[in-house]
């Protein structure tokens, strides 16, 4: 079966104190985790400067399933699909949703705005993303 890759990033909306922004990334990337297992679903999200940066790679329908259910979230807003086209191969192969970004609450609180000058939508495109999650997900096979 032909496998996707689809790449957006989104701003943040979470609110509540460090520690429960933390929380709730660890809440989302649970769900993630237990659900792209049974869709077959494999990718990286980042957390940074106020936005998340996501791809997902798996078969086209449970992309878009999954990809459906995320632009319904509230907990972040204003979705911009970057890419979604076929692939070759995974780049992260190995992980139902790989996390990078900050997880301990002082950073995370600090890194929870969406600052122009640190995560530049203007600059930013699907291919910096990927590129971005790749440099610091450790995926020593899968290039
Ligand atoms: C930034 C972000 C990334 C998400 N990534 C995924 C994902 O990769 N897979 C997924 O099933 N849900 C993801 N979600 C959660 C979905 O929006 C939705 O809440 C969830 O799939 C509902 O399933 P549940 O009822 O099993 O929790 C994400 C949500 C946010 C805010």
């Amino acid at each position: 079966m032909m496998t996707y890759r689809l790449i957006y990033y989104s701003a943040n909306r979470l609110s509540g104190d460090a520690e429960m922004l933390v929380s709730q990334i660890d809440a989302i990337l649970a769900s993630s985790r237990r659900n792209n297992r049974v869709g077959n679903i494999t990718g990286a999200l980042m957390f940074s400067q106020g936005y998340f940066g996501q791809v997902l790679e798996g078969p086209q329908s449970a992309i878009e399933a999954t990809f459906e259910r995320i632009q319904r979230d509230r907990r972040h807003g204003d979705v911009e699909l970057l890419d979604f086209s076929p692939t070759s191969s995974r780049h992260f192969d190995r992980w139902s949703m790989a996390f990078v970004g900050e997880r301990t609450p002082a950073v995370a609180d600090f890194a929870r705005f969406a600052s122009k000058t640190g995560f530049d939508d203007s600059a930013l495109s699907g291919h910096r993303i990927l590129e971005k999650l790749l440099e610091r997900v450790a995926v020593p096979d899968a290039f």
